[in-house]
């Protein structure tokens, strides 16, 4: 039951996202959220490349330092209600599958609300669902450079009073980028932790 509550209101959020972009006031240079998931599903838009973060212990990040391990990448932020927490869970439970073979794999989360999750929430946040996991965050710019290169869409909704409360919609596909740094592809939301582990593991065998 909770499962079908959350994929629904995954797909809700994919569905307002595309209707909501042209009205969010977004810089023109920008795509909209129906071109960054259309060129995702279609596969005809390159995905990933080159970033610069920074680490839940404030260290600088950039792609290549996690060259050698299959990463695992997921686009949220630490006060989403439901889904974030679900997907990464469900991540977490594919990695404690794979058993030793996870040692390959480097789980990423990367923040789509910089403004509230600062290096020390992080911690505080990946720590409670895997040791492994490093959560990236920056400047509003960086992040929004490295989401737009995954085709991820995002956008801060009822954003009020400084210190007041929001949420950010977001689009919430996991992608798999090879030990090589090539983006290898993506699993659509709500994907269950045994077909995760059964992507990771088939990318394994086949690098
Ligand atoms: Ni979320």
């Amino acid at each position: 039951m909770r499962r079908k509550s959350n994929l629904s209101r995954i797909w809700l959020a994919l569905a307002c996202a595309l209707f909501c972009a042209p009205i969010a006031g977004k810089e023109a240079s920008e795509p909209s959220a129906a071109e960054l998931i259309e060129g995702l599903l279609s596969g005809r838009a390159p995905v990933g490349g080159p970033f610069e973060l920074t680490d839940q212990t404030g260290h600088r990040r950039t792609d290549a330092d996690f060259r050698g391990k299959l990463v695992v990448l997921y686009f949220g932020y630490t006060h989403c209600p439901d889904v974030c927490p679900t997907e990464l869970q469900s991540i977490s439970l594919a990695l404690d599958q794979l058993g030793a073979a996870a040692e390959a794999v480097q789980p990423l989360f990367i923040t789509v609300d910089p403004e509230r999750d600062t290096s020390p929430r992080l911690a505080e946040f990946v720590s409670s669902f895997y040791p492994r996991l490093i959560g990236l965050t920056g400047s509003l710019a960086d992040v929004r450079k490295t989401a737009i290169a995954y085709r991820t869409f995002f956008v801060k909704n009822g954003a009020t009073t400084p210190g007041g409360d929001y949420s950010v919609d977001h689009t919430g596909f996991i992608y798999l980028v090879g030990k090589d740094g090539r983006y290898l592809g993506f699993l659509p939301p709500g994907v269950t932790p045994d077909a995760i582990a059964g992507a990771i593991h088939a990318w394994l065998g086949s690098e």
